[in-house]
């Protein structure tokens, strides 16, 4: 018998611990039909720490996912801290947890499953067969530069944008790297005619393009990527840019690829992965059974390949899902006008039954 793999539950905030639930029957259905074992620890985190009286990251929950295999995070972010103190907001917590697991590199796949043609705003022939990777750089740039604040008046406020070459090299690479797996195009995405962090990520990128000889390079200004996004979606293969270029970028891509709540997430560095579904707290349907779990099912998938090399696992959840939808399974957010949706635990089993049949 192989060791069991340690990982810690993060469920967090809103709809976190219903589509965390979601995944974890998926993926120890998975862990019994491969033959693997598992063994979950559940952390607070973010405004249900708070609420606990604890900080949004608190030291033993970050202790638990340093020394973990991985830990599969649901979400954070509750509209009581909405006028919280930095300090004191759930989001805090996770900016935190990322810097502290050092996961510089969040990968984003978007694609628009067969029979969901129909379900986003773009017409059937350009939503079809999308099918893209945006890998966001994940511990640097506005999210976390010094100085920052706001002025003790109101008067003014300050963030800071730094990238050094260093952190542009090793996520460009990344970004390299994922395309040589897929159909090796990689568009670097940036706003070099205004910013000079920009100016240098694009310097780094062509500076490691020739180490990709096999991998075509374009470069995109984050405005017209945008556009292109709603346009011509397929023209995309690996999209590799910074932080918050690639959060506003991944939440189009959801709506491209029919629903935020189809994507997931892994965010990798040295050491334990952290997964995390790309869709928000959802407050206003938490507790309903409502939310579409797909994106946490995808980010267990993802966990299973990244973190714990069970490729074999991933790939059957995968297929699992993409059975599930052309069974005619739809949440809410996906069902079409006049068909009832199933409940968000409803979609769990009915995957998990599929995994199980693998
Ligand atoms: C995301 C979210 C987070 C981010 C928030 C909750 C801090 O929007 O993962 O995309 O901005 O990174
Ligand atoms: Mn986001």
């Amino acid at each position: 018998m192989s060791k069991t793999h340690q990982i810690v539950l993060l469920p967090g905030d809103g709809i976190g611990p219903e589509v965390v639930d979601a995944a974890v029957l998926v993926m120890r259905a998975a862990a019994d039909r491969f033959g693997f074992s598992l063994a979950f620890q559940t952390c607070p985190m973010g405004g249900a720490a708070l609420r606990a009286g604890l900080p949004p990251l608190a030291d033993e929950t970050r202790q638990a996912c340093l020394g973990a295999d991985a830990a599969l995070l649901g979400a954070v972010g509750d509209p009581e801290f909405d006028r919280a103190p930095r300090e004191r907001k759930p989001e805090t917590g996770l900016l935190a947890l990322r810097k502290a697991m050092g996961v510089f590199a969040n990968l984003r796949p978007a694609k628009v499953w067969p029979g969901l043609e129909h379900v986003g705003p773009l017409r059937p022939e350009k939503s079809a067969g999308v099918d893209l990777l945006i890998v966001r750089e994940l511990t640097g740039g506005l999210y976390f530069g010094e100085p920052r604040g706001i002025e003790a008046d109101g008067s003014s406020a300050v963030n800071t944008l730094r990238y050094s070459a260093a952190e542009i090299e090793r996520i460009v690479v990344v970004g390299f790297e994922a395309a040589r797996g897929r159909r090796r195009r990689l568009t670097s995405v940036d706003k070099a005619n205004v910013l000079e962090t920009s100016q240098l990520w694009r310097a780094v990128v062509d500076r490691v393009a020739p180490r990709y000889p096999d991998v075509a390079l374009d470069h995109l200004l984050v405005d017209t990527c945008a556009m292109m996004l709603a346009l011509d979606p397929k023209r995309f293969d690996v999209i590799v840019t910074e932080n918050l270029f690639g959060d506003i970028l991944s939440d189009e891509a959801g709506a491209v690829a029919g629903s935020l709540g189809m994507l997931p997430s892994a965010c990798l560095g040295a050491g334990p992965g952290l997964y995390e579904p790309v869709h928000g707290s959802a407050p206003t349907i938490a507790g309903r059974d409502q939310a579409n779990p797909i994106g946490a099912i995808g980010s267990g998938a993802m966990l299973l390949r990244h973190s714990l090399g069970r490729a074999d696992a991933a790939d059957a959840i995968e297929r699992a899902i993409g059975e599930a939808l052309a069974a005619g399974l739809r949440t809410a957010d996906i069902a079409p006008a006049g068909q009832a949706p199933v409940a968000g635990s409803a979609m769990a089993r009915a995957i998990a039954a599929r995994v199980r049949a693998a």
